[in-house]
């Protein structure tokens, strides 16, 4: 599930257009391109909401808590460079950050990077902070702050980035430090690493998603999205990486796991879509943002032991928040 080495790093082993031409003119394929028509058995009609995906996350968190699919996504700074460019005291918000294979690299690529992680499970989380602190010759777990939170239920917390900051940075610069009696208010729920008269972080310079969008249903993606915008500073940028059509592991799943349009449920309850391009322009453009780059990544690998060529997909995105 998930994805990690350095030869991952963005290329182009193959042409996307040659592999849609050979999935869309295989009849045995024929039922990941049909209009999704949900069954009258099923268990998940598309009127109904969907259902609990977080859930579904933190069994598989809690069945998995070894944390034997930690893998450290090494291609990452090659893919966003930008991390390494970024001036001084950089904030960056993970979203969905599992055990930590997105956080780590970023967290070693400066020491003027603060990672702000949250996922739906307690277990993930805990093991993400284990696995920062025990993973590095060099101390990089004070630099990271996790947080607990279903982002497709809940809005971001008020200490990210308040509404009456985000309405200043539009205007002139962000004061942090009157202190009004709504600001009093806010810090206390406010979290220890907020500086005696901060309300919030003041947003942050980077959003991360990488392989979470995919993770939950497709109707609530543009929700998040709009969370992710309302997040960031003006003019900073939303990191996006994720499975792309007819990756190898859509053409897997049976008719039966199909629960939407390229939407599928693996048997341990979690979702998996599979983006095209331009369903991630409308996603991203949609919320707002300007698209930077956005390319399928079509990478073939060889499974040794059964002698077997894998056509993996991904997609790559940079998207920016207007200034
Ligand atoms: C495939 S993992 C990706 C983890 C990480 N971003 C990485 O690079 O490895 C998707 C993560 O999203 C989390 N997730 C799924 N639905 C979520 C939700 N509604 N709210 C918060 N986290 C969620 C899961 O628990 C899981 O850890």
């Amino acid at each position: 599930m998930m994805e990690g080495t350095a030869a991952e790093y963005h290329s182009k082993d193959f042409e996307w257009e040659e592999l849609r031409d050979e999935v869309e003119n295989d009849a045995s394929l024929r039922y990941h391109l049909v209009p999704f028509v949900a069954s009258s058995s099923s268990s998940s009609p598309s009127s109904d909401p969907p259902p609990d995906d977080a859930d579904a996350w933190r069994s598989f968190h809690r069945r998995h808590s070894a944390g034997k699919f930690f893998k450290e996504r090494r291609y990452l700074l090659k893919e966003f460079p930008e991390l390494l460019c970024s001036g001084n005291s950089i904030q960056v918000l993970e979203l969905g950050c599992g055990n930590g294979s997105t956080i780590l690299p970023i967290l070693r690529a400066k020491e003027s990077i603060v990672v702000y992680a949250c996922d739906c499970s307690e277990e993930v989380l805990q093991m993400a902070k284990e696995i920062v602190a025990t993973t590095s010759d060099v101390s990089l777990d004070h630099r990271l702050h996790t947080f607990l939170l279903d982002f497709t239920v809940h809005k971001f917390p008020d200490w990210l980035f308040c509404s009456s900051c985000q309405r200043a940075s539009f205007s002139k610069p962000v004061n942090l430090s009157s202190d009004s009696r709504e600001q009093k208010l806010r810090k206390l729920n406010a979290p220890s690493f907020l500086r005696e008269k901060q309300c919030c972080i003041g947003g942050v310079d980077f959003v991360t998603l990488i392989f979470t969008l995919s993770a939950i249903p497709f109707q609530r993606m543009s929700s998040v999205i709009e969370k992710c915008f309302s997040v960031l500073k003006p003019g900073c940028l939303l990191l996006f990486r994720d499975y792309g059509l007819y990756d190898m592991t859509m053409l897997r799943f049976l008719p039966e796991q199909r629960m939407g349009f390229r939407e599928y449920m693996r048997s341990d309850g979690t979702f998996s879509y599979f983006f095209s391009l331009d369903i991630v322009r409308d996603l991203f453009l949609g919320a707002g943002f300007t698209e930077l780059e956005l390319e399928y990544c079509c990478i073939t690998s060889v499974n040794r032991q059964r002698g077997k060529k894998m056509q993996r997909v991904w997609i790559h995105g940079k998207f920016q928040k207007p200034i």
